[in-house]
């Protein structure tokens, strides 16, 4: 689903996350052939590349960190995939500053501990790399969805107390087989337009919780873009495993042009 931390739908976080790669690759290569080759010019090249690798990891993880608030699904195999991916990452980064202490505090000449500690932070970083992979390509996180008809991913948060009544779209927002994903109260509800109107239901895939609004909605039916899950949009029956729970579905109605839905209790 879309990044909160993008330009034109580009997400920042995989944009900045080539810095830290690319100096933590080079700080332990620099440092290793400045000692062997007994270049204090590289060694010292190799203290400011991991220096640059920290805090180029640092400013990476603030789009990163942005997402995994906002856009991450809660409570999902993703959430804690991000949460493995975050903290994997921040020991790489802890690593390769670490290899600081080894060094001699005048020449910059690495010790042994700090071309270690370098390298292992490096497997550490590449590690962390492999679950931020695997959160975009599977879990599709910082995907910018289209729907067929040209219509653009839809988000709104809005308040409102149990049981209250709140306008959420316009009747003409969404087309059929489009989806607009509302946090209400904190609460994320998929805002639905089928060929027999508007419905709403949890955002939340009952099978690991994939994101419904990052879906494909057709025939009233909508489909889970992680294992294809698929329910009924109405009702929030299961139509196709893997998912064996319905989602629960909540009500909402079309009055004179404008969409309502029932503010969900609690
Ligand atoms: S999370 Fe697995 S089908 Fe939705």
């Amino acid at each position: 689903m879309r990044s909160a931390a993008q330009i034109k739908g580009h997400p920042l976080h995989p944009m900045l996350v080539a810095f830290p790669i690319a100096f933590g690759v080079a700080a332990p290569v620099a440092d290793s052939v400045g000692v062997i080759g007994e270049w204090a010019t590289l060694w010292s090249a190799g203290a400011y590349l991991a220096t640059a690798a920290v805090i180029g990891g640092l400013v990476a993880g603030v789009p990163g960190l942005i997402d995994y608030v906002l856009v991450v699904p809660p409570n999902s195999s993703a959430s804690r995939r991000a949460t493995w991916h975050l903290g994997v990452n921040l020991a790489a980064l802890a690593l390769i500053g670490a290899g600081w202490a080894f060094r001699h505090p005048d020449t910059l000449q690495p010790g042994t501990g700090t071309i270690v500690a370098e390298f292992v932070g490096l497997a550490v970083m590449t590690a962390g790399g492999w679950l931020g992979g695997t959160l975009v390509f599977r879990n599709q996180i910082g995907v910018d969805h289209r729907y067929a008809g040209a219509g653009k991913w839809k988000e709104a948060t809005l308040t409102g107390k149990g049981g209250e009544t709140i306008e959420v779209a316009s009747a003409d927002e969404l087309k059929v087989g489009q989806m607009k994903l509302l946090h209400v109260n904190g609460l994320r509800v998929v805002l639905a337009r089928t060929e027999s109107g508007y419905s709403a239901f949890d955002d939340r895939c009952p099978h690991r919780g994939g994101s419904l609004a990052d879906g494909v909605l057709a025939c009233g039916t909508v489909t889970c873009p992680w294992h294809g899950s698929q329910f009924d949009a109405r009702t929030g029956a299961v139509t196709a495993g893997p998912a064996e729970q319905s989602v629960q579905t909540y009500h909402v109605e079309e009055v004179g042009g404008r969409v309502r839905l029932v503010v969900p209790a609690g």
